[in-house]
């Protein structure tokens, strides 16, 4: 039974409660941080497979803890809709959670419609697009494109706990993880429906975008040794000091980044000194790099800058440094033709069709490696996100959906 055009038009308010709803499960009562593979994920993610049975899908989890509900087609391949139900610290309620919801809103549109579509469907909540627990990011979407990296499993949270003991404490089994892969050939596309994160659509007066590519990111953790010491008595020329030597690299790489005219950026997220007294020089520190441009080389040549600079640092310095690439995510074009079946969808609903590049990471640089790549975005207020007043407009959030559910309707897989 289709859903009723009220249905239809109270998409937007569907999704807007359904986003409130999931942005009350937290680690904390005053900000939202819902990690990869915590208690808050493992409610987030019963709360999403319920709404997946509602919706009248069959729901499945893998050994990642990826919630999938299904609808099965005429055909053997599945467009895949996803998104992802982890954040960061004091995030949004927005980011993911909107695109697994549009995805779930959708497709309990079919569902119901009985109307069987010639290709199955899949929405996806992953669990780790953040990376905000372990130092990697997209370890779920990974595991369903079958490219899941064994050596991740020994990474560690900042208690200690490795991912490999978290799989396991959150009722799953590592054996498992390979068996959470789609089949060669069986995706027909990945579509995301995701806020734009940034304020060219705003800006821009326009509620909706096409993504034409997901810029690629490269992280880095650089740890510093020097020697902790009384700070009444070492002289400032016979220091050491782990904690100055981390601020003149944190300075130059926002010197180097402010100074690239082509977009380059460059993100120290965190820190963390030791032994973190008043009265103590820092004998060690380390910290997080971010760092992203428009291109693949022009991302590594930078890396490669801010490299050099920071050992030179810590040569001047007497500092004994460790830098390792934690994670890097090549840049993931998104497919031409479903720009343009994405493109066709927004025209349908009225809006002018605007194309951006995501300056934001996401699942698709992880799904490309087993389906062509579309995103639509939508306008969020301010640009504002990974920012508890990340915000969508309803009548935004309405356009998303439907700009969604029309893509589907429309959807023609690439022939061959
Ligand atoms: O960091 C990012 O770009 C994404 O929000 N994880
Ligand atoms: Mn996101
Ligand atoms: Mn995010």
């Amino acid at each position: 039974m289709p859903l009723s055009p009220t249905d239809i038009e109270a998409l937007g308010a569907r999704a807007e409660q359904m986003v409130n709803a999931l942005g009350t499960i937290s680690a904390e009562p005053d900000r939202l941080v819902r990690l990869f593979l915590t208690p808050e994920h493992r409610r987030a993610a019963d709360r999403v497979a319920d709404w997946m049975r509602a919706a009248g899908l069959v729901v499945s989890e893998d050994a990642l803890g990826t919630v999938r509900g299904r609808l099965t087609g005429t055909g053997p391949k599945r467009l895949l809709i996803g998104s992802h139900i982890d954040s960061v610290i004091d995030a949004g309620k927005y980011d993911g959670p909107f695109g697994v919801i549009a995805g779930i809103l959708a497709a309990e549109h079919f569902s119901r419609s009985g109307r069987k579509l010639s290709f199955g469907l899949d929405v996806l909540a992953f669990g780790d697009e953040e990376g905000s627990r372990f130092p990697t990011t997209l370890a779920s979407s990974s595991a369903c494109a079958g490219a899941f990296r064994g050596e991740t499993l020994a990474l560690a949270d900042r208690d200690g706990v490795t991912l490999g003991a978290a799989i396991t404490a959150y009722g799953k089994s590592v054996e498992d993880i390979p068996a959470a892969a789609y089949a060669p050939g069986e995706a027909a596309a990945y579509v995301e429906v995701h806020i734009e994160q940034g304020p060219v659509l705003e800006v821009r007066k326009e509620p909706l975008g096409v993504v034409t590519a997901i810029i690629g990111q490269t992280y880095l953790n650089v740890a510093f040794a020097g020697e902790a010491g009384h700070a009444g008595t070492v002289p400032m020329a016979l220091r050491r000091d782990a904690l100055t030597g981390a601020a003149e690299c944190i300075a130059a790489i926002e010197q180097f980044c402010r100074t690239d005219q082509d977009g380059l950026v460059g993100t120290v997220g965190y820190i963390h000194a030791t032994p973190g007294a008043t009265n103590v020089i820092p004998g060690q520190v380390s910290f997080t790099i971010d760092m992203r441009a428009p291109t693949d080389m022009h991302r590594k040549r930078a890396v490669a800058d801010v490299v050099r600079q920071i050992e030179a640092i810590a040569g001047r310095r007497q500092l004994s440094l460790q830098l390792d690439v934690t994670h890097e995510n090549r840049t993931a074009p998104c497919a031409p033709w479903l720009q343009e079946q994405i493109a066709q969808a927004i025209a349908a609903e009225g809006f002018r069709v605007f194309e951006l590049p995501s300056g934001a990471g996401h699942d698709g640089m992880a799904m490309i490696d087993i389906a062509d790549v579309g995103m639509v975005f939508v306008r969020c207020r301010g640009g504002i996100s990974h920012h508890p007043d990340e915000h969508v407009a309803l009548a935004d959030a309405d356009a998303g959906a439907r700009v969604l559910l029309g893509v589907i309707e429309n959807f023609r897989p690439l022939e061959g």
